[in-house]
């Protein structure tokens, strides 16, 4: 199965998971199951936005640092730039916080509410080198629209 075919069957089951359920965390927590279990990735997450850090939020995968301020590390960084950061190669990225030393690449996805402001984000790491593209990019966009318009943030 290609990666869109993957995203075509996943996004349909994420928004019956999500549809009428109003807990963020309990929403957060069975979405990260959902894509951490058929996406075979090594680290999927959220953290959200509290003030000028972000706080570690419901996950799949081992354990991670709680905070991350604003502008540090692949989260900090697409939250200040507000848009998605694809890093292939987590040590050419400089700042990078290494939570797993064996995560190789990365996709973090901000999540906004109706106003437009950040606050939380979908990270997504990998074992393996260039991971994530233009593909996961537009699916996950998609994905994490849906969590919070269904979340009413
Ligand atoms: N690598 C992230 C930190 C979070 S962990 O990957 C779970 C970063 O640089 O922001």
């Amino acid at each position: 199965m290609t990666k869109q075919e993957k995203y075509k069957e996943l996004l349909p089951q994420v928004v019956a998971i999500i549809e009428g359920e109003t807990n963020a965390v309990s929403v957060m927590a069975n979405v990260t199951a959902a894509l951490h279990e058929s996406m075979g990735w090594w680290w999927t997450g959220f953290y959200t936005v509290n003030g000028e850090q972000l706080e570690l939020g419901p996950f799949q995968g081992p354990v991670a640092c709680y905070r991350i301020k604003r502008g540090r590390g692949v989260c900090g960084t697409a939250w200040e730039l507000n848009e998605t950061v694809i890093v292939p190669d987590v040590e050419q990225f400089p700042g990078h916080i290494a939570c797993s030393s064996l995560s190789r690449s990365e996709i973090v996805v901000p999540m906004h509410n109706k106003e437009g402001d950040v606050v939380a984000v979908l990270d997504i790491d990998s074992k393996d080198l260039n991971t994530f593209d233009e593909t996961d990019k537009i699916y996950l966009e998609i994905l994490v629209k849906n969590i919070s318009q269904a979340l009413k943030w």
